[in-house]
């Protein structure tokens, strides 16, 4: 297995793996979680989930995926040979596949308001008041997502563009992508900061994203806290196992970890920086901002009350196009991976075999809001039920099982001697890890596993 696929470089690898963990989480997720869970309190225990919890699970994967050189699954069968350890990769690569099926479609939709703002007609004919510019957007939302011809056409535009990066492998297609995108991420986030930092309601805007109030925690806020941390860390899904089975045996992983964490906790700030001012500043802060309005209908709004709304709307939609376009090609990869390793295929078959049966199964998931709007199980359509059962039940678990695995049943060292780079790192961390591994995590994720249960 050494001669395994490596990332080529140490900044290609951060980058790859941050441009997995920023994603629609942060971008979207993050802001509307922050406005439905009363502000900087949230901010706040999001914050202490990362550091406590999210850490140390990203810490496990890591170990598994470096310490088993081999894909999500193939990562437990070389670690712990002739037992049932690997059906957690199994979990793992389901879990990410069904994700991918539903992530595809929102790119395809960020595509669409990426190009419809920049050549089409988004812009057009906006009432100067307020109120009919609200409905305005909501209707171009619903004539651009909830059709079924553009949609569709443009999610299956973004799956091969993920195809595209894949199929030039590791060092060639994720890491070199990540390498410039990355980077632009961030250009463009300080961009869109400045302007939205610079309007009339900025004060107040920051105000409530900064300054906690602890009235509003409850154990529902913690629970979404911790959900969002995990979401918005990768965990869960066998990405972070799959790249770690790529790092180098001198990566440090707890380097990396945090550089990895920190920065998607920033990328979370900088949103809300640049959300909560524009919404305050236009008076959009009334209607609760869920995640896919927030983005496609009261942003779309707020950057038709500025000057040169196609720049900042291209600016923004080229920023979650970015973030998504990163976060898929590292779900993907959990499944090609798999193929390759487990198949022994070559990378060209794996990445087909992975990616085009999603030429279907997405577009059938684009149609979830049009022609098969119908379609609806306990309450949601096709959409809805992926999103769902992956995040709240699948994700889970699969976390659980990981911890509980690291923390107890691996074989005993080889935590210690990844986390500590086969023992030339003086690790202080490993004693703390495997101890929020073995009781605090399992616990607290089990916390969240039972209260989406009732
Ligand atoms: N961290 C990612 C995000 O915030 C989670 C994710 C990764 C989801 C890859 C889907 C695919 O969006």
């Amino acid at each position: 297995m050494s001669s395994k696929i490596q990332f080529s470089s140490k900044i290609g690898l951060v980058a790859a793996t941050v441009g997995s963990a920023i994603g629609l989480g942060n971008v979207w997720r993050f802001p509307a979680e922050t406005q439905g869970n009363g502000g900087a309190a949230f901010l706040l225990l999001y914050m202490g989930c990362v550091l406590a919890l999210g850490i140390p699970v990203m810490l496990a994967e890591f170990a598994i995926g470096r310490a088993g050189r081999s894909d999500a699954i193939g990562s437990f069968r070389v670690l712990s040979p002739g037992s049932s350890w690997w059906i957690i990769g199994v979990f793992a690569v389901l879990a990410s596949y069904l994700i991918t099926i539903f992530y595809m479609v929102v790119e395809g939709w960020t595509l669409e308001y990426l190009v419809e703002g920049l050549f089409g007609g988004l812009y057009d004919g906006v009432p100067a008041d307020a109120a009919m510019s609200e409905a305005l957007f909501d209707s171009k939302m619903a004539q651009m997502t909830q059709t079924p011809f553009k949609p569709a056409l443009y999610t299956a535009l973004v799956i091969l563009l993920n195809i595209g990066v894949l199929l030039g492998g590791v060092q060639k297609g994720i890491e070199r992508l990540s390498n410039v995108l990355m980077p632009l991420l961030f250009v463009i986030l300080i961009a869109l900061c400045v302007v939205s930092l610079s309007l009339p309601g900025a004060a107040e805007g920051v105000k409530f994203f900064l300054e906690p109030d602890f009235s509003k925690l409850t154990p529902a806020v913690f629970v979404n806290a911790l959900g969002q941390a995990f979401f918005s860390l990768s965990l869960g899904m066998g990405i972070l196992i799959t790249y770690a089975s790529y790092y180098p045996s001198t990566t440090k992983l707890p380097r990396t970890a945090l550089i990895v964490s920190l920065l998607s906790l920033l990328v979370a700030v900088l949103m809300g920086l640049i959300i909560f001012p524009a919404v305050k500043t236009f008076g959009l802060d009334k209607n609760t901002l869920e995640g896919t309005t927030l983005v496609f209908v009261t942003l779309p709004e707020v950057f038709s009350r500025l000057p040169l709304p196609r720049l900042w709307s291209t600016l923004f939609f080229s920023l979650l196009l970015v973030a998504a376009l990163t976060s898929t090609v590292s779900i993907s990869e959990v499944a090609i991976a798999t193929l390759q390793d487990r198949l022994k295929w070559s990378r060209r078959r794996a990445v087909l075999t992975a990616l085009l049966p999603l030429l279907v199964l997405s577009l059938v998931c684009s149609l979830s809001f049009s022609t098969l709007s119908d379609v609806v199980v306990a309450g949601y359509n096709i959409f809805g039920m992926l999103d769902n059962v992956t995040t709240n039940y699948m994700l889970p678990l699969v976390a659980i099982a990981t911890c509980l695995y690291a923390g107890w049943f691996m074989p005993r060292g080889r935590l210690r001697s990844e986390l500590s780079n086969y023992g030339s790192l003086r690790s202080h961390v490993t004693g703390i890890t495997t101890m929020i591994l073995r009781y605090v995590a399992p616990l607290l994720i089990l916390m969240i596993f039972v209260y989406n249960f009732i």
